[in-house]
């Protein structure tokens, strides 16, 4: 392995392009080792929610270290189209709260971009209020499933029409809502959060039973926010009518994107990269979880648990072997599950992946798009409905792969590159920014040494 500093490139002429979106070519090569203490830019689900709860809470909400990526973009965005006003100060992201009634009819389709979290959670929210909003996104968003939203939500009475009853471009007219009770059957934080951000407007107690143990942000935070909401292992209840109050939130470092350097800190040997200030959410940190299985080094270190748990990440290279993830917990680890089969090429022996088929409804269908560039590198995976098979140890060759216009993907063939042999070429790698817009910057730090 040769020891030099990862390089992005960029063809300047296409991104000056202002006709089409900016591409960019990212070429990375392999590098020694990763060290260094990068700052994990703020989670993603939390931003969003941070700013939607603020919107509709009384009062002003004053959010630090907000993830300034696309996503959280296209949330801030449909809000001010919805009358919110949002403003930047310094570090600091001040949401002029409009209480739950203070929404104004937007002129035109609020844009989703290519976030299914802020389509989904404006869904349930819009679905109670007194306005008519339509809600479209990218070529990819329009493609993935919204009737698993629109089913309860239709249900507690929402008047909803969904491009060919299933997509978006779609239109929520808002309508009188009852409570339900609801057996969740997809292990899905955002139809959860969906439904509870419908109940706050419905006349009675939500409750919601089956798979809720997805990713806890909404309930976390509507109970910091000032709603009684009732969580145990079997259901979450929430009761209509309750008024948020505005309240600082704090957004941690995402553990998704802390993922990718605790991955490459892991698989290089002579490694070491620490991270403060990380959410250590146990609904989030199945990922780290999974690689300790493995084998790898990593060390938590929680300072503090209210709203969120968040503390300290530290890692050290090491040797991996296969692990067996169990559709239970999925959810879990369900971003990283692009990143996981990246490392499990060069874990020895088998690494199963069970009862993920949710990666196939993602940005991209996650299987295939990891599939076909893991055979690109050279190496072998088997295909699966609902996950996937890798037996390594296996040698990545560097080549040309795409990102399918998904940032995870983008930046789990960015690690790849990394101990790959050769130089590798992620297409289409701008899309980092819908999450990460400092990833290749980050990545030619912790490789400098
Ligand atoms: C998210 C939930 C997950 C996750 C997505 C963010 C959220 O999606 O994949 O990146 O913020 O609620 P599902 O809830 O559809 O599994």
């Amino acid at each position: 392995m040769t020891h030099r500093s990862n390089l992005v490139s960029a063809d300047s002429t296409t991104l000056r392009g202002a006709a089409s979106p900016s591409r960019l070519v990212a070429t990375v090569v392999p590098v020694a080792r990763v060290e260094g203490s990068p700052t994990i830019p703020g989670d993603k689900s939390i931003s969003h929610r941070s700013l939607i709860l603020g919107a509709i809470a009384g009062g002003v909400t004053e959010i630090t270290d907000i993830l300034e990526s696309e996503d959280v973009q296209s949330t801030a965005a449909c809000l001010q189209k919805l009358g919110v006003h949002i403003t930047k100060v310094g570090e600091r992201t001040i949401v002029n709260g409009r209480g739950m009634n203070g929404f104004s009819q937007a002129t035109n389709a609020l844009d989703c971009g290519n976030s299914g979290t802020t389509m989904r959670l404006l869904m349930g929210l819009l679905s109670g209020m007194g306005l008519e909003a339509e809600l479209t996104g990218d070529a990819s968003l329009v493609r993935r499933p919204m009737k698993r939203v629109a089913e309860p939500l239709r249900q507690m009475g929402a008047k909803l029409l969904l491009s060919r009853e299933q997509f978006a471009p779609l239109t929520v007219s808002g309508a009188p809502l009852k409570a339900i009770r609801y057996d969740l059957k997809i292990a899905s934080a955002q139809v959860k959060s969906a439904i509870l951000l419908a109940a706050l407007s419905a006349d009675g107690e939500t409750e919601i039973t089956g798979e809720i143990h997805s990713r806890d942000h909404t309930e976390r935070m509507l109970h910091h926010f000032g709603v009684a909401i009732d969580v145990s292992a079997t259901a979450i209840r929430l009761r209509g009518g309750q008024s948020l109050q505005a309240t600082p939130v704090h957004v941690p470092g995402d553990p998704s994107t802390a993922a990718f350097w605790i991955a490459a800190a892991t698989l290089l040997p002579g490694s070491r990269v620490r991270m403060e200030n990380v959410s250590l959410n146990p609904t989030r940190i199945g990922f780290i979880r999974a690689l300790q299985r493995m084998g790898a080094n990593i060390v938590l270190d929680v300072t503090s648990e209210h709203p969120e748990p968040v503390g300290r990440i530290e890692v050290r290279s090491a040797t991996l072997k296969g692990v067996t993830i169990t559709e239970a917990e999925v959810p879990s680890l369900i971003d990283e599950l692009p990143l996981l089969a990246v490392a499990a090429t060069q874990a020895l022996g088998e690494t199963l992946v069970e009862g993920a088929a949710e990666l196939r409804v993602k940005e991209t269908d996650r299987i295939d798009a990891v599939a076909t560039n893991l055979r690109a590198m050279g190496a072998e995976m088997e295909v699966r409905a609902d996950g996937y098979r890798i037996v390594g140890l296996q040698t990545l060759h560097g080549a040309t792969v795409r990102s399918f216009h998904d940032h995870r993907i983008a930046m789990a063939f960015s690690i790849a590159g990394l101990f790959a042999t050769g130089q590798t070429l992620i297409e289409d790698a701008q899309c980092v920014a819908i999450s990460y817009p400092e990833f290749y910057g980050t990545l030619a730090e912790l490789t400098r040494t």
